[in-house]
Formats: structure tokens, sequence, C-alpha cells
């Protein structure tokens, strides 16, 4: 009698999950992600971007709350951890914290569309919010992680496409997911704080003309974004290094029309356009992966004939190749120092120096024009990616 309610029960919740897909407006949880998504990591992405936390939804006392507390961030950085690790396949070596598990779940998850499993991290604590972005906000907004489920030995790129902020640069989530599944590269990182969710100035990046805020990850250390980045770095330092051929660090931002309006795409490595900046980007004898995947872009985008408005799509640009853009040279970004060399307790006070010997070009900045970031451009961009950095898949030994 029991059982045969139970079964009736698993098969009714089964049923629902097939038939009863709410629409995303309706979603109050992102829990109901997983249902809503239909096997589309696309999907999933779009639908978890809707609970990022909204421009100046903060105060003092609410970002305080908000903030991992010293366990909790010791448990994120744990769980990121042990996402690089898995290799089970169906995510079962995965160990989510206690500490986490409150605000977080860790699924394996499967998409149609690049056929592959993943494991993907993310929050299921949402508030009602009255915004113009969404009706529903994440509690706490630290962010979605996703990694392949089985990476395998020679599974994938080691490139870490990140996202740092959602809908302020938008479609960058769903982009930056996008380019991980189509080009196979080792994990996604996607910020969930709209960057100015609290309005409150930085203790961090401070000398610079523009104004940056405590949410916005790429100027402020105590993110917990950056914290993630933080360990995926550590964690690539002692698996095999990041050798340019296969391995990056690629943040995927959006620019308005205004800013830098000859360029559709603009690609940094966290210098600037001093005299010895534009020697590091143009010396030959360096293997620049920001180059590499100019030309690349160059290639793919510039010569297509199916290109849809060549009016509308400008030039792809390095700092060396743009005299006109200045301002997108990345050269305050946290992590982007972190990775050139900069050590962590300085990133936010000091740049990263070209004649260091430090600056390897791991770090990989990309601004871009609406246009680029259309989800007709996707494959075009995993092609670039692909291009850009080989995997075990292309007949290189991924190390
Ligand atoms: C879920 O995905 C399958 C396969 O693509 C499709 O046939 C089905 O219609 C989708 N269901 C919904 C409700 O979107
Ligand atoms: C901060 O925001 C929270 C949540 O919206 C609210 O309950 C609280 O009263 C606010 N505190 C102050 C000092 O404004
Ligand atoms: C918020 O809810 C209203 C009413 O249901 C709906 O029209 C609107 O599209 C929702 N906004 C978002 C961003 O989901
Ligand atoms: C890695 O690639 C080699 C050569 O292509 C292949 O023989 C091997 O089975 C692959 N290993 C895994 C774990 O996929
Ligand atoms: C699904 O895959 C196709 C073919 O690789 C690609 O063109 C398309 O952009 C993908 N869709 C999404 C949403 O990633
Ligand atoms: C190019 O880089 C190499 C290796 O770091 C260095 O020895 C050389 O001086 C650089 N050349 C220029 C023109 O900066
Ligand atoms: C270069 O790297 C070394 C070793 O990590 C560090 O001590 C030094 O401060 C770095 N220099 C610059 C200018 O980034």
């Amino acid at each position: 009698m029991l059982l045969a309610s139970y079964f009736s029960a698993l098969v009714l919740s089964i049923v629902l999950k097939f038939w009863f897909i709410p629409n995303p407006q309706s979603i109050s949880s992102p829990k109901h992600c997983l249902s809503y998504s239909n096997s589309s990591l696309d999907d999933l992405i779009t639908c978890l971007d809707a609970f990022t936390v909204p421009p100046n939804y903060y105060n003092v006392s609410s970002y305080q709350a908000a903030q991992p507390t010293d366990t909790e961030l010791e448990a994120w950085k744990d769980v990121i951890w042990s996402m690089l690790d898995t290799q089970a396949g169906d995510c079962s070596d995965i160990i989510l914290p206690e500490a986490l598990d409150k605000y977080y779940a860790l699924t394996p998850f499967f998409d149609l569309n690049s056929t592959t499993s993943y494991c993907a991290l993310f929050e299921t604590t949402s508030a009602p919010v009255v915004s113009d972005y969404q009706n529903y906000t994440y509690v706490k907004g630290w962010g979605v992680f996703v990694v392949p489920a089985s990476p395998g030995r020679n599974g994938s790129r080691h490139v870490h496409i990140s996202a740092p902020h959602p809908q302020a640069d938008i479609f960058t989530s769903q982009q930056a997911a996008a380019i991980f599944a189509l080009a196979r590269t080792k994990s996604l990182l996607i910020s969930g704080r709209f960057r100015s969710a609290f309005r409150m100035k930085t203790e961090c990046i401070t000398t610079t003309k523009q104004l940056y805020y405590k949410t916005d990850p790429t100027h402020d250390v105590n993110e917990p974004f950056h914290a993630a980045n933080r360990v995926i770095l550590e964690w690539q330092t002692v698996n095999g290094g990041c050798p340019s051929k296969t391995c990056a660090y690629v943040q995927m931002h959006g620019k308005g029309a205004s800013s830098c309006p000859d360029d559709t795409i603009f690609i940094s490595s966290g210098l600037g356009a001093s005299p010895s900046s534009i020697a590091w980007y143009t010396n030959t004898t360096l293997d620049i992966p920001a180059r590499r995947l100019r030309d690349a872009a160059r290639s793919v985008f510039l010569s297509s004939s199916s290109f849809p408005s060549p009016s509308i799509w400008r030039d792809i640009s390095l700092p060396s190749d743009s005299s006109t853009c200045t301002i997108l040279t990345a050269t305050s970004n946290v992590f982007g120092r972190l990775v050139n060399g900069v050590p962590e307790n300085t990133v936010c006070t000091t740049a990263a120096e070209p004649l260091s010997g430090n600056v390897t070009g791991q770090f990989v900045h990309i601004e871009q024009a609406i246009v680029s970031r259309e989800r007709e451009m996707y494959e075009m961009w995993a092609e670039v990616f692909r291009m850009t950095w080989s995997g075990a898949d292309e007949g290189e030994e991924v190390v």
C-alpha cells in the first residue's frame, strides 16, 4: 500500500517533470531551473542568470550577511577544487561540503546540444525582489561553476572561461557557457551578482578615474568569484601548469557601442598601451594566446561569407593594433594581475609589469560589442577557441 503510493508519486513526479515545464517568469527558485532547462545547458544558464543579484540591492548589513563566512569560504574553495579534480563521469567523486548544502546544489547535468555530461554547482536559495531585471534574486549570489563530468586525460582544453559581469554585460553568461560546451574547455565560472549590486566603492581598485563597486569581482578581491578564480589558478598550476598552446584563463566581457567604437572585439592580456606593453604584444618571439585569438577571430569573423552585416561588424584588435582604444585594456583587473605574476597581497595596488618576465599571456580579456554576443555567433566563437588552443581531440596531448 505504502509502496504503491510511493511508486505512483514517483511516476507522477516524473510525468510532472516532463509536462509541467514552467515559463521563466514564473520561476521563483533556481532549483526549478533544472526541470525548466530540459537538457539544455543554454537554458539552464539563462534560467539561473535571471537570479543574479540586481543593481542597488545591498546595503552595508545585507551585503555583510550575504558574504560567505570563513567556514563557507573554505567550503566554497574546496568544492571548486574538487570539481576541477572530478573524473567519475557522474560527479559522484565531488563532495559538496556541509557548510554549503543549505544554499548550494551540486548536480550532474546532461546537455543534449553538446551531448556531454557536466557537474554544475549553483545556488538554490532565492528571495522576491522588485527590480527592472528580475522578480527573484539569489540570497547569496556567489556564482555558478560548471565542469565536464568526464574530462579524461585528453578530454578538454585547459581553458577556464568566466563571465564576471552577468546582466550588466548582457548575454555574456550564455555566451561563455556555449563556448565552454562547444569548444570542450575545462571550466565555466559565472558571477552571481550584478557588478553594482552593492553600490559602495571598493577599497581595492581606487586609483583609476573609474569608480568600481564592492560587488564588481574584477576590481574587488572579496567577491566569491575572485576566490573561485584563485582556486582555478592554483589547481591548474599544480596540474600541468598553463602551457600557452593548451591553457588560458579567459574572461568574457561586453562593451557599449560608444567605447572603442572602431573595434567589435578588443582582446587584451591585462597590459595597457604603454611602450613596454606594446612591445610585449608585438614581440614575435613570444607565443601570445591573445594574438593567436585575434588572428583566429579575424579569420573566422571577418572573412565569413555568412556574416550578417559587415556594416555593424568593425575590427578585431589588441592594444597594439588600436590607437583609439586605450580604456578597455584590463590593467586593473585583479585576477589578470594575479595571473600576470603580481603577488596576491598587492593585486589591489600593483599593475602587471611587462618587463618583469612574469607576464606569459595566460590571462585573456575579451571585450565585445553586442553583435558578437549573439547566439548566431556561438559556433563561430567555439571555432575561434578551437583554433587558438589545442586539445587532445585534435591529436595533441594535453599535459
Ligand atoms: C525537451 O527536449 C526534448 C529533446 O530536445 C524535446 O523533444 C522536448 O519537446 C522538450 N520538452 C520541452 C517541454 O521543451
Ligand atoms: C538593509 O536591507 C535589508 C534587506 O533589504 C533591510 O531589512 C534592512 O532594514 C536594511 N538596513 C538598513 C540599515 O537600511
Ligand atoms: C516579473 O513578473 C511579471 C509579472 O508576472 C512579468 O510580467 C515579468 O516579465 C517578470 N519579469 C522578469 C524579468 O521575469
Ligand atoms: C587519449 O588520447 C589517446 C590518443 O588519441 C588515446 O589513445 C587515449 O585512449 C585517450 N585517453 C583517454 C582517457 O581518453
Ligand atoms: C548547439 O550546437 C550547434 C552546433 O554545434 C551550435 O551551432 C549552436 O550554437 C549550439 N547552441 C547553443 C545554444 O549552444
Ligand atoms: C621579446 O621577448 C624575449 C623573451 O622574453 C626578450 O628576450 C626580448 O628582449 C623581447 N624583445 C623585445 C623587442 O621586447
Ligand atoms: C614577478 O614574480 C615574482 C615571483 O612570483 C614576484 O615576487 C614579483 O613581485 C613579480 N614582479 C612583478 C613586477 O610582477
